[in-house]
């Protein structure tokens, strides 16, 4: 949009630009800056329209963004302008995606390139690398409390090595998704360390504050994100004798946005690590960017404000990046995320579906779907152009964040439900075969959250350990039963590294005492290279998952219904262990696919009369286009075995 008092200032900036930027070939990004100006003139207005070195602040901006323009490969910027002709690319149902540790599964960057042929047998072609940032030793929190935003961690690689991996990426045809920490730097960082010297600029990149008066200010209503073992969210630095934020570890310091200089450099890191290669960054924390005495410094509005910022200076610059918000918060904050538009994200496009993850956790437990049916329907519709992230595992624990309102609706009492939940997947009760751990338990208010793999959640461990052969396939059935809503129900499937052999719990991380605090190293393992061999021999535990998950891909992909354009419906079924869902794509009803997953183990009816009412079921047979088998729809009902799933064309 044209604005006067926007666009007169972007033209002062732009005649005070250096003689050598002003020289460079910047007709592009000319054309999307004076697009998005008015936007980020009004938000940065909003955030520090008070400050007396406004003007110089908003110079400093579009110098910045000015010279990452400069620098960005020609590659990519080629990249840039097919991405914006083809502006839905990632919603198309041909991706999947996979995260990993790069030590774990490979070493270093080097021996990843040796690995990229897995990836590309089980078919996944979006390949999220967690921090691979330069961290202190042992005090780095899985990589998530970064020394140096731009060096690589040394014992991973370097630049160059991943610019030789970006580019073997890209011929395969597979995204590269890199993190960004932006709520916060290890206490080794460079400005850290000169904020511990005594400079107040560095000092005002954090909250620091000479004695408790604030901080305990704060406390009154900030949660605590590991009351276990890094309680509180204030630090004291015996070197600055002052009081630092640290709302996860002790040596995690929250950075100032209310310092403008704070959310320049990390615009510049995003910037660059967008010219590096990622064609995704995945912003880590964003619910907690802004800190507001007396709120719960949580999904705070300026918080998404500074994230608009954020996307717009990145669409100027690398439109063709996308941002993942990892934003692990209540279901209705969470599509907040995507910014509040009519169609287009204006935050992040993509985000984490933790809501779903959750709810099926729940139905495996529960062995129903009532949860899970009224969860769903408590998300409201995510925008056009946007994205769920949609997955079972991470490296992070499961939080039952449920609404509390749905766990009634669906005939629980929530704090005991979750207590049940908790009691389930900890091996507490004797109807469960699930081996975790709880996570993050808070003796104050009895909250606790789950640790533990995918496998071992699901039974497996149990099961192996019994040597109970019906117990097995119970397991892996509920493995891939898990995995075939996400990669159903819309929006980009990512799966967790070790999850595609079944790789159980890994106890190891109690030997170290770096890690020995934190239960969620306990699915964080080593990628086990001889297992992974058995994807390939029929009979074996590994082969059934691997095999079954890399036709689901295959299948997903040839499925246009399964792409995400809010082209779902979740279909009311009296049954409660069933959950049923209609994807479609409006031109063309043919293409309908019902997807209808039994989480008992048990075989359960559908019954068929009502889905004939709606529309479905009108012809005498139908396929499940995922076993290719055909079924006839005469009969009153479709029975549905245990821990099952079919993908209908109907
Ligand atoms: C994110 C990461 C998590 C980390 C936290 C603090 O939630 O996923 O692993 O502990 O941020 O950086």
């Amino acid at each position: 949009m044209y604005e006067q008092v926007s666009h007169s200032l972007l033209n002062d900036i732009l005649i005070a630009l250096e003689p050598q930027i002003k020289n460079e070939n910047l007709r592009y990004f000319n054309i999307r800056l004076g697009a998005n100006f008015y936007a980020i003139h009004s938000l940065f207005v909003l955030l520090y329209g008070d400050r007396a070195d406004f003007k110089q602040q908003m110079h400093k901006l579009v110098e910045t963004m000015t010279r990452q323009y400069i620098q960005r490969p020609s590659d990519l910027k080629t990249l840039d302008l097919a991405r914006e002709k083809d502006h839905n690319w990632f919603l198309s149902q041909k991706w999947a995606g996979f995260a990993l540790y790069c030590q774990e599964f490979a070493g270093d960057l080097e021996g990843l390139q040796g690995k990229l042929h897995y990836l590309q047998d089980l078919g996944v072609n979006m390949l999220h690398i967690m921090p691979i940032l330069d961290c202190p030793k042992g005090k780095s929190d899985g990589g998530y409390a970064v020394r140096d935003f731009r060096k690589i961690y040394e014992k991973i690689g370097s630049l160059e090595t991943l610019a030789s991996l970006s580019e073997n990426l890209k011929k395969r045809d597979i995204l590269l998704a890199l993190d960004v920490v932006v709520n916060h730097t290890s206490n080794e960082h460079e400005w850290a360390q000169k904020a511990r010297l005594g400079e107040k600029k560095f000092q005002d990149y954090y909250f620091v504050f000479d004695d408790r008066d604030i901080p305990d200010m704060y406390e009154e209503s900030m949660p605590e994100v590991f009351p276990e073992n890094a309680p509180g969210n204030f630090t004291w630095d015996f070197e600055m004798q002052k009081w630092v934020m640290t709302v996860f570890h002790d040596y995690q310091w929250d950075l100032n946005y209310k310092n403008p200089d704070v959310l320049i450099e990390m615009i510049d890191i995003i910037l660059f690590w967008a010219n590096h290669g990622a064609d995704i960054i995945r912003l880590d924390a964003v619910a907690f960017l802004w800190k507001k005495i007396g709120s719960t410094c949580q999904n705070e509005r300026e918080a998404h404000l500074i994230l608009q910022l954020m996307k717009d200076c990145c669409q100027v610059t690398a439109p063709g990046v996308l941002f993942i918000a990892e934003a692990i918060v209540a279901p209705i904050e969470i599509i907040k995320y995507f910014g509040e538009d009519a169609i287009n994200a204006k935050e992040c496009e993509m985000a984490y579906n933790a809501t779903l993850m959750a709810l099926l956790w729940e139905a495996v437990a529960t062995k129903k779907a009532t949860l899970l049916n009224k969860g769903i329907k408590s998300i409201p519709n995510k925008l056009e152009r946007a994205t769920w992230l949609n997955y079972i595992r991470c490296h992070d624990d499961i939080g039952l964040g449920f609404d509390d309102n749905d766990i009634r609706l669906a005939g629980y009492e929530p704090k005991e439900h979750r207590r049940f939940l908790i009691d389930y997947y900890t091996g507490k009760r004797t109807d469960s075969d699930a081996s975790g751990m709880a996570f993050g338990l808070n003796g104050k208010t009895g909250d606790a959250r789950i640790a533990g793999s995918l496998a071992s959640l699901a039974g497996l461990e149990t099961a192996l350990k019994n040597n109970d052969l019906e117990a097995i396939d119970k397991s892996t059935k509920t493995i891939l039963l898990l995995h075939s809503v996400i990669m159903s129900f819309g929006g980009m499937p990512l799966i967790y590294y070790s999850d595609a052999i079944g790789t159980l719990n890994d106890i190891t991380y109690m030997d170290d005492e770096l890690k020995l605090h934190d239960s969620r190293w306990i699915h964080r393992p080593k990628m086990n290279w001889e297992k992974a061999e058995l994807r390939n021999q029929p009979g074996t535990v590994e082969n059934r998952i691997f095999s079954g998950l890399k036709k689901m891909i295959a299948v997903r992909k040839e499925i246009p219904a399964f792409a995400d354009h809010n082209n779902r419906d979740l279909i009311d079924v009296e049954n409660p262990h069933l959950f049923v869902f209609s994807r479609f794509i409006s031109i063309n009803l043919q293409s309908r696919v019902l997807v209808v997953c039994n989480f008992d183990i048990s075989p359960q009816a559908l019954d068929i009369g009502t889905l004939r009412r709606l529309g479905f079921f009108q012809l005498g047979s139908v396929q499940d286009l995922y076993s290719g088998e055909s079924f006839s729809t005469l009969d009153e009902s479709l029975l549905i075995p245990p821990l099952s799933f079919y993908w209908i064309q109907t």
